[in-house]
């Protein structure tokens, strides 16, 4: 079976084709990076506009590069939410005009679920059941995960999302856009332990998340030494990230131990995160817990996870109607709620 999927719930424009469940021949992003660094974060309306440059080109190369045509496609899986509603809607239209061309079948795909599929195009993926934390610039939560469509949400953030603590943090030192991957080559820089920001655990037996609070430590401690801030930099870099690593690493695990799984994932644009990737794979290893990150390709928005995902309802039969919509939220969200049926 053959799935072409398409992803554009944010600001990247991507297509892929998927072999079966976990073949990629082809896995294309335009990122639109260039046009939102200027304004320090995504602009809805410019994203829009650059997904209807780009999709048709990017379904093509994708289609091109995999060495296959057209009518060998067998299905289509799209993003269907959560995102930016202009953003999802382009790539969500062309699915089903595309599907409806070429009378395939074709299903909406949850973004999230997506990026939780990414861990099944590994060369080792986990077993059934597992923890997933899923850390990205929109969404920062923790599912027991039962199978390729079906996850329990175990806790999420109250506020801002992970990655967006990055980025925000990077605004406030003028370091640019988007502030994963700046401030963790800036962190490297420094030491985590020079400057101390609080661990938000908030309940030590739940699993939601708060890092609004270290963002505005973060600030406080930027506005009261403005002296020199500048030597500084790398430090308050070391010790923001070191904060949001305790964290997400405490509760990913604090997770697996409640509900007794020895698989545990990371997944999402944060996950390519080093410092995170080393502190969960090495308490992994001293709790004898297998864990399981994409590679840094597919660890940010892409459509391969999308296909991924989409191939399980497919062959379950699973597709969407003509007159299916996208959706900007997650639907019914809550720590009891099965989020993905
Ligand atoms: O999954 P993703 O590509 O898009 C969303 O679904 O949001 O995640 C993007 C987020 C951004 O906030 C970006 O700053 C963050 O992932 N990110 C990182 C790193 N690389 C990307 N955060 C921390 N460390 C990184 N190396
Ligand atoms: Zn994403």
């Amino acid at each position: 079976m053959i799935t072409l999927g398409i992803e554009s719930s944010c600001d990247e424009t991507a297509a892929a084709i998927l072999e079966n469940d976990t073949r990629i021949l082809s896995s294309i992003v335009a990122s639109q990076i260039e046009v939102h660094s200027p304004y320090g974060g995504v602009v809805p309306e410019l994203a829009s506009r650059k997904h209807i440059e780009a999709i048709a080109p990017v379904v093509d190369e994708a289609i091109q590069s995999a060495g296959i045509t057209a009518p060998m496609l067998d299905g289509v899986a799209v993003t269907q939410g959560p995102g930016l509603v202009g953003s999802l809607l382009v790539g969500f239209s062309f699915a089903k005009a595309f599907a409806y061309a070429m009378d395939i079948p074709w299903v909406g795909v949850n973004h999230l679920e997506g990026h939780i599929n990414s861990v099944f195009l590994t060369r080792t993926p986990p077993a059934f059941p597992f923890i997933a934390l899923l850390a990205s610039g929109g969404h920062t939560a923790i599912y027991h995960v039962t199978s390729h469509t079906t996850s329990t949400l175990m806790g999420q953030t109250r506020d801002d999302a992970a990655g967006e603590a990055f980025d925000k943090v990077s605004k406030m030192l003028d370091l640019g856009y988007p502030g994963g991957k700046i401030i963790s080559d800036m962190a490297r820089k420094g030491d985590p332990k020079k400057i101390f920001f609080k661990r938000a655990y908030l309940d030590k037996n739940e699993f939601d998340f708060s890092f609004s609070g270290l963002k505005t430590g973060v600030r406080r401690y930027i506005e009261k030494n403005p002296r020199h801030l500048k030597k500084e930099v790398p430090d308050i870099a070391a010790g923001f990230q070191a904060s949001v690593v305790d964290v997400l690493s405490f509760k990913l695990f604090a997770a697996a131990d409640k509900m007794d799984c020895q698989h545990v994932a990371v997944v999402g644009g944060v996950a390519a995160n080093t410092s995170l990737r080393e502190k969960i794979e090495a308490t992994a290893k001293r709790k004898g817990m297998t864990v399981h990150i994409p590679p840094l390709s597919l660890c940010g928005d892409n459509a391969a996870m999308i296909a991924a995902a989409g191939y399980h309802h497919l062959v379950q039969g699973q597709t969407s109607h003509l007159d299916s919509d996208v959706y900007s939220r997650v639907k019914n969200p809550g720590p009891e709620d099965q989020v993905f049926n």
